[in-house]
């Protein structure tokens, strides 16, 4: 593949910036997409200050209609979409079950779950018409065990994981590969939010690891870069833990 054609929602910050840069680094032409358009120019500042090739659309994953249309512009400019990472989602609540805001539960539905449904439903179909590609979602060792105060967020990452094997399933003839990472805790905005309420703090984090730290954003986009390459080639429907061993215990 000469220059492949990657989208990676969600990358205006945290393990999708980290990840649109490494595959520009890597030499794909990258669109990131998100809703803050200041954050995503910084990004593709970034990108091409390190001499690779990437662009930013604004799109909020909840709305179908512009997923669609992100999707379709990608083809119309690029001709093709090789490569999709879906980063997009949010964590916004440590609570106990019975004390957490239905409100805030069919946001995270929304985005996490329905956003993903839109992303990957409309990634296939491109991928399909052009016989191939290969897609990332991002679940969580939250979507893997039990997680005391994250149900809401678990029963999303959980069902990050029944969307990609799936559809793996379904399109693994096809070429269409579909796979997902696993995450521990990550450096990023959404880890930083969820130190803020107060219930827990780095070092508290870091201690649930085996290796003793969180992870950076760097690590899981490598993973990631990895699962979308062709080095992956025989890999679909797969789960990787990248998570300095949380979900081993
Ligand atoms: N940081 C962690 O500890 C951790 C652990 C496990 C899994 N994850 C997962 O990793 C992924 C990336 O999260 P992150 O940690 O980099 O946090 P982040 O907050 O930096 O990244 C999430 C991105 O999604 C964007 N987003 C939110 N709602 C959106 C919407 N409606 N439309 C489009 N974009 C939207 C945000 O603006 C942000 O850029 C998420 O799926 C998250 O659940 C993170």
């Amino acid at each position: 593949m000469s220059s492949p054609i990657a989208l990676v929602t969600g990358g205006t910050s945290g393990i999708g910036k980290a990840t649109a840069k490494l595959l520009a680094a890597k030499g794909a032409t990258v669109i990131l997409s998100g809703r803050r358009a200041a954050e995503g120019a910084q990004v593709v500042e970034e990108i091409r200050a390190a001499g690779g090739k990437g662009q930013f659309v604004r799109c909020d994953v909840r709305e179908e209609a512009g997923v669609r249309a992100l999707i379709d512009g990608i083809v119309a400019e690029h001709g093709r979409l090789d490569w999709a990472a879906n980063c997009a989602a949010i964590s916004p609540e440590t609570k106990l079950l019975a004390d957490s805001e239905t409100e805030v539960f069919q946001n995270m539905i929304d985005i996490n779950l329905m956003g993903l449904y839109h992303s990957l439903k409309h990634q296939v179909r491109q991928m399909l018409r052009q016989g191939g590609g290969a897609i990332v979602n991002i679940s969580s060792v939250a979507g893997l065990k039990g997680s005391p105060l994250f149900a809401p967020y678990a029963a999303t990452k959980f069902g990050v994981i029944g969307m990609t094997k799936t559809a793996a399933l379904e399109y693994a003839a096809q070429k269409v590969r579909i796979n997902a990472v696993a995450p521990g805790g990550v450096r990023t905005e959404l880890l930083e939010g969820l130190f803020a309420m107060g219930q827990f703090d780095e070092a508290a984090a870091a201690a649930m690891h085996p290796v003793k730290r969180i992870g950076e954003p760097q690590e899981i986009a490598n993973g990631i870069a990895w699962l979308l390459s062709d080095e992956a080639s025989f890999v679909t429907g797969h789960v990787l833990s990248i998570d300095g061993g949380l979900a081993a215990q």
